[in-house]
């Protein structure tokens, strides 16, 4: 069941303004809809992206995916959250590509999602993505 709530804790409020943040940096020039993210690793450091778009549309990179490359090729391996925002109504949920990349990493994930007005809706990524793909 998918979780709605409004309270944040401090590191979310961080976490949060950090997306937001990378958000700016964003590069749509196509679909002009701009996300950014944020990565809290396990031991609290905070890695971010935004989507970078491609002429050749398939090959845009979503904010998601952009923030967790960037920690692990930074050495990283162990996520406590992720914060998306976007400028909608409501919170967009990461698409279920990044959400197959994300659960490289576990499903534990927290997945924070905010628009700019501030409202938020919080997940396990387990709920994002039942019975993802998995080797073993
Ligand atoms: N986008 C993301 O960055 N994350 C998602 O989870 C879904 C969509 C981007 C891709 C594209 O640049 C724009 O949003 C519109 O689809």
């Amino acid at each position: 069941m998918v979780k709605v709530s409004g309270k944040k804790s401090e590191d979310e409020k961080k976490l949060i303004q950090k997306a937001k943040e990378a958000r700016a940096k964003a590069y749509a020039p196509y679909s002009k809809f701009k996300v950014g993210a944020a990565v809290l690793t396990q031991k609290g450091k905070i890695y971010t992206g935004a989507n970078v778009e491609c002429a050749s549309y398939g090959l845009t990179a979503c904010a998601e995916r952009v923030a967790l490359y960037n920690a692990v090729v930074s050495g990283e391996r162990e996520f406590k959250k992720i914060a998306v925002v976007t400028d909608t109504k409501d919170p967009s949920t990461p698409c279920g590509l990044c959400r197959q990349v994300l659960s490289e990493f576990g499903e534990e994930l927290e997945v924070i999602c905010a628009n700019l007005q501030g409202k938020i809706r919080k997940f396990k990524l387990k709920e994002l993505l039942p019975y993802g793909f998995e080797k073993e």
